[in-house]
């Protein structure tokens, strides 16, 4: 079973327009990976002030060379260059243990 890894960016309400607007510049990169299998966004809809970068991955390795290679850089190069929106980020580890889908 696939494995989920999300990154939880605390993220000031105020700011969160501008971090909407980074990813939607984002580099795109992760997706070509060997073993990506799905990328989300997740904006909060109550009050909270946490997104979610849900990712899904076929193993903990297809993960690791992601994270641990260029793409990943490249995923950040606004974050770098600009500096942070978030005020906060933690990684959140998940296996999946039971997945389905709608049928295409
Ligand atoms: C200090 C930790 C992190 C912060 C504050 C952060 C924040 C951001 C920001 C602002 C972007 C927008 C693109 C850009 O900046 O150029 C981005 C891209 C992205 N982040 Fe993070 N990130 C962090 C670590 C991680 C981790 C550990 C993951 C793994 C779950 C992750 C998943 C992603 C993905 C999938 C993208 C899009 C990359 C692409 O399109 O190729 N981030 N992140």
């Amino acid at each position: 079973m696939s494995v989920v890894r999300i990154n939880a960016i605390e993220v000031p309400a105020e700011r969160a327009d501008e971090l909407v607007e980074r990813f939607s510049k984002r580099a795109g990169e992760v997706s070509k990976m060997p073993g990506f299998e799905a990328f989300e966004l997740l904006r909060p809809t109550d009050d909270r002030t946490t997104f979610l970068v849900y990712t899904r991955w076929s193993t903990q390795e297809a993960f690791d060379a992601w994270v641990n290679g260029q793409a990943f850089q490249r995923g950040h190069a606004q974050h770098t260059g600009q500096g942070p929106v978030s005020q906060h980020a933690e990684l959140w580890s998940f296996d999946v243990v039971q997945h389905e889908e709608a049928p295409a």
